[in-house]
């Protein structure tokens, strides 16, 4: 059931029940972080593999040494600029955090959502609230609430919907590698963005031969239709009795018919192309094509988690 009511979203949580809520990145599946039993129905209703550990979401900055300890300075200074906002930091656990959600890792993935619906959801909680995106392992992220109610609206009693995601990809990940800032996953803020208020950070690419690394399975985000990166027009030429769907930052393909076809800033504004990209990929899989073909976009600002989140979906 979708609905508006924060107090009924509270009321599940507090019930150790599991609920869909809204975030400016993308649509969690909440459960309390503090319950064995809610943080289990989670990795279920989601078919998520336990090793892969799950954010846990608190409603102020302040609440976060509750949960973790030792927060080295460069992460405070990401925090204090960048918290409520698209930023994960990826800290010492407290002992309070189970293990199930951090899948026996020391370190506890800690976001302060900037949703005025999340953070009104979790400012009346007396836990952390755990959540992954609210999509079958695997699959798009969702970035409304229907597009919750689709795949797991028979599975779990309550979407709290908060509207449209501003943001439209999932957090950025930072935490210390060697003593180094270090991001984890490209996300919601930018590289730019990050560097300019603390300094060179590392970029750490996915793998998937190392599944304890931090948010990095490599195949992700992918449309029921294979998806290859290329040029399009070359794509198109190679497979002319395909039917094709086509992924671009800025430009048009002509000789395609217009519901094939993601165009993700006419204007090549990133902010516009972030926040387009999954609604506009669960579009395209409703056209049942044969084929898509993702043109990368520069690897800039938002351009960067944009291409890492088209790349997995090709590698699927
Ligand atoms: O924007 C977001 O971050 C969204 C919204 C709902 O907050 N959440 C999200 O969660 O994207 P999820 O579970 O789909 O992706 C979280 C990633 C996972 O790939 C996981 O591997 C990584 O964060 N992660 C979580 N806890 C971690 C930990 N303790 N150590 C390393 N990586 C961790
Ligand atoms: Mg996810």
């Amino acid at each position: 059931m979708i609905g508006t009511d924060i107090d009924k979203a509270a009321w599940y949580l507090r019930e150790g029940q599991v609920v869909a809520i809204p975030t400016e990145t993308v649509y969690g599946l909440a459960g309390n972080a503090l319950s064995q039993e809610a943080v289990s129905t989670i990795f279920s209703v989601k078919q998520r593999p336990s090793f892969d550990p799950l954010i846990i979401h608190v409603g102020r900055v302040s609440d976060i040494p509750f949960y973790a300890q030792g927060i080295p300075e460069v992460l405070r200074q990401l925090a204090e600029s960048f918290m409520p906002g698209p930023l994960t930091l990826l800290l010492n656990k407290r002992l309070i955090i189970p293990d199930l959600v951090t899948a026996g890792s020391p370190r506890v993935a800690v976001r302060v959502p900037q949703h005025p619906v999340a953070l009104s959801l979790l400012q009346q909680l007396d836990f952390p609230v755990a959540a992954p995106s609210a999509n079958p392992f695997g699959y798009i992220s969702p970035t409304t609430a229907q597009h919750v109610d689709q795949q797991l609206g028979d599975l779990i009693p309550y979407i709290l919907d908060g509207g449209p995601c501003h943001i439209g990809v999932e957090s950025t990940i930072v935490g210390m590698e060697a003593g180094y800032p270090t991001i984890f996953r490209k996300g919601g803020l930018s590289l730019e963005d990050i560097e300019a208020r603390i300094g060179p950070v590392r970029v750490r690419e996915h793998s998937t031969s190392n599944p304890a690394a931090p948010g990095m399975l490599k195949s992700h985000y992918a449309p029921g239709a294979p998806v290859v990166l290329g040029k399009p027009e070359t794509i198109i030429a190679q497979n002319p009795h395909k039917r094709i769907g086509v992924i671009r930052f800025q430009q048009e393909t002509p000789g395609l018919p217009e519901k094939y076809q993601l165009i993700l800033s006419r204007s090549g504004n990133y902010r516009e192309a972030a926040r387009r990209l999954f609604a506009g990929m669960r579009a395209l899989d409703a056209q049942r094509l044969d084929l898509i073909v993702a043109e990368l976009l520069p690897e800039e600002d938002l351009g960067r988690a944009i291409n890492d989140r088209l790349r997995r979906a090709a590698a699927s």
